[in-house]
This record gives C-alpha cells, structure tokens and sequence, in this order.
C-alpha cells in the first residue's frame, strides 16, 4: 500500500497513523486508475463533485478551449461572458427566485459569504443586533471560522474551536410536534438576534447523513419567514441532482433568500462555488451609501475556466437525462442495500436519491474498513458511524452492483474484527 509523500498533509487525518494513501493515475467515467495498475470504480464522486463521471469529453472540450482563451481574469472590475452566461443559467434554474449571485472557490466561502451576506443585510437595514445564526445539530458547512460556527457543536470534528468560535444557537431537526414546538418557543425567544436560519435541505451529509421531509423544511421556511428571519439553504452538496430533483429545496413552499452551491457545480472538475441571494437581500446593499457595499472578493472568484466547465455541466444536464439516472441508482440501492439491514452491526439503511447509506452500531477498524474497499476495487470511505455511497449519476449497472456487493460482502468480516480488538 502506498504511505503518503513526506512533504504532504492529508485532510481529517492524523499523519503519524496515515500510512495507506491510493495513488491516483487518470480517471474515466466512473472508474480511477491507479499508478499500481489497480483500478477502483468511484463510490463517492471525488467528494460528491463527479456527477458526470469523471472526464466528460463535452466539458473537457470546453475548458480546453477557455483554457486557450483566458484561463483566468480579475473580476474585480472585469466581467466576462462565461460567467454571465453561467450566471442568468443558475438564476434560470431556481426560477427566478435569486436573481443574484457572489462566485466564489470553494463552498466553505460561498457559506461565509452567506452568513456575512445575512448579518450586513441587517446592519444595512438599520439593524445591529441580528448577528447570530440558529443551525442545527447534524450540520456541516464548511471548515473556515465562520462555517465551523454553523456546524453541529458537539459531534464535529470542529469541536476543539468551541471556545474560540462565534456562539450560535443549535437545535435539532425539528422533525416531531414536541421539536417544532420547542423549535418555535427558541425562535421566538431569540428572534431579535438571529441573523439567518442555515440548513442542508433535505440530508445533512457530512454530519452523518441525516434525512428530514419535505415537509420539515416547509416548516423551517414559514417559521422564518413569520419571524422576520433570513433562510439560507446550503445545498452544496445536495444540489445538482443528488437527491433526485435538479436541487433539494426546489418546492413552491419553500421560501428561502439565500442558496449555496458549490461541489457538483464544475462537474468534479476545478473548484467553483456561489452564493446566490434573492431580490430582498440585494435590495439591502444596492444603494448611494459606499459603506452599504459587500466587502467581500476571493482572488480567483468567477474564474472564466471553472465557469466554462460549470456551463458545459448544465448543457450535459439539459441533454443527457441525469434525474432519469439518478430515479434508476435510486431504485438498484432500494433492492439491494437493504439486505444490510440484517447485519449485527447494522442501526439502519437509508436510500435518497444516488445517496446510500448504511449507519453502523458502532463503527471501528475504520482504516482496515477503508482498505479493505480498496483491496476490492471500489473507492468507498466510511466516515462517523456510516459507510455510504454516492456514485457519479452515469454508472454502469455492474459498477453500482460491485459497490453495493462490496458493502453487503465486508459487513460481516468488518462485525467479526469487533472480537479482536
Ligand atoms: C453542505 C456542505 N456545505 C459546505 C461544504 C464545504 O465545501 P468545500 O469543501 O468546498 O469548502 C461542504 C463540504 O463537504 C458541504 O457538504
């Protein structure tokens, strides 16, 4: 197995015990080939980004020919017609519900954005006192300061900051009638203070992938909307077909003014995020009064080659039926996943869109866990206490079925490792 370069610092992981690190060679369709000549089909989509496979040719052509064009330009002061066609897409596609949109590079940025966006929204309007935010337990947004405010308290990885962050105010889902209740007695307790609600529509995913309904989110949406609250979704990972419409919280009763994109934007190609706001919180900074401005600009922001992949992303998902896809992924994990469900170590299985999820007892060996996957030729990487799978949306049928069957066959090897430790 291949130990990691010695100049090198991996994410989530501490370096002493790190010593399996796959090298990576070149990557097609939903499958990597490694520099050992092991190939691994991709289980998570490079962090949930790959929705079309990895090397579409339409988006390489593409960017091929921005790259020979301007591969980068300021957008402070300059605009250019990549991004504005990308721009007027997005806005397109929700409808004309956010008619404004802040590129940025990453989704931890495009989540700081929002919540700056939210706080001066309120300076703007005369407001000083609104500045926190209610998120909720489960939650991940992001690992810069403010995002790792937003995110649950106790359970994640961030919770050695707790000291040093911004106090927000966390709850849970509010899922049951004694949560809304106790969810409406906090909001109105604190409404005076709370910039914005933020939440991951329909599954928290890195917080362990939680899912809550349709209707809990309608429900979160009136609440703020009653109480005078902004509402940022932060689909980021759930947009872009994930959870088997173009976005989660594309649904009429759903009334938020601020939506994070980021990851599946470029197609799992060069990083590219966006906050997009709604006519209301423009309305709050478009004004005589300089100060009222949003001081905000990443260097590489709107950058015209992510911005030429994120617009041959869209053409793929105007041609090639990805939701139709993602029904089919849907359906093969329904069938097969569950058979985990009779697993000793298994608390459950659940199935959203091309999101699979087993969700273990208790989860242990998690390096051999992970090796183990790759010993059998699928890229799958457990995490907190769940072993998922969110394959780019054109896997083959045997791809999808060597993940699952991977899964279903190294549960009861993985349970019976529990005795040796
Ligand atoms: C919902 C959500 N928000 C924000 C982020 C942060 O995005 P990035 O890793 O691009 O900073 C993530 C990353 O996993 C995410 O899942």
């Amino acid at each position: 197995m291949n130990k990691p370069h010695v100049n090198l610092w991996h994410p989530y992981a501490q370096m002493k015990h790190l010593d399996f690190v796959p090298k990576a060679k070149t990557t097609r369709g939903s499958k990597i080939y490694m520099e050992n000549n092991n190939i691994l089909i991709d289980g998570v989509s490079s962090w949930w980004t790959a929705c079309h496979g990895y090397n579409h040719p339409h988006i390489i052509n593409s960017m091929n020919k921005q790259l020979q064009e301007m591969p980068h330009i300021m957008f402070g002061g300059f605009t250019h017609a990549p991004v504005e066609r990308l721009a007027s897409r997005l806005v397109k596609l929700f409808n004309n519900k956010y008619e404004h949109i802040f590129f940025v590079d990453s989704g931890s940025v495009a989540v700081e954005v929002a919540m700056k966006m939210s706080i001066q929204y309120w300076i703007n309007k005369g407001d000083k006192n609104k500045k926190r935010f209610l998120c909720f337990n489960n939650s991940y947004h992001g690992d810069t300061l403010g995002a790792m405010s937003v995110c649950d308290p106790e359970d994640s990885m961030h919770n050695i900051f707790s000291g040093y962050l911004p106090k927000q105010i966390n709850v849970d889902i509010p899922d049951n009638d004694l949560l809304k209740n106790k969810f409406k007695d906090i909001i109105i307790k604190n409404k005076q203070n709370i910039a914005a609600i933020i939440l991951e529509p329909l599954v928290q995913c890195a917080g362990g992938f939680k899912f809550h309904s349709i209707e809990t989110l309608q429900f979160i949406s009136k609440i703020a909307k009653d109480n005078d609250i902004l509402f940022i979704l932060d689909e980021i990972a759930t947009g872009f077909g994930r959870t088997g419409n173009m976005f989660a919280s594309l649904d009429k009763s759903v009334d938020s003014d601020i939506i994070c994109l980021g990851k599946a934007l470029t197609g799992g190609t060069v990083s590219l995020a966006a906050t997009l706001a709604s006519k209301k919180v423009y309305n709050e900074f478009y004004s005589d009064i300089e100060e009222k401005a949003l001081m905000h600009g990443p260097t590489y922001m709107a950058n015209p080659l992510a911005c030429s992949a994120a617009n041959a992303s869209l053409d793929l998902f105007e041609k090639e039926d990805r939701l139709l896809q993602v029904k089919n992924i849907e359906k093969k994990l329904y069938d097969k996943l569950f058979e985990c469900k009779h697993f000793s170590g298994v608390k459950d299985v659940r199935v959203k869109g091309a999101i699979g999820v087993v969700q273990v007892k208790k989860m242990h060996n998690l390096n051999w866990l992970r090796q183990e996957f790759v010993k059998r030729g699928v890229w799958i990487r457990p995490f907190l206490d769940v072993i998922y799978i969110m394959p780019p949306f054109i896997i083959k049928d045997d791809e999808l079925d060597l993940l699952i069957n991977s899964i279903i066959k190294v549960l009861p090897e993985w349970s019976k490792k529990l005795n040796e430790v």
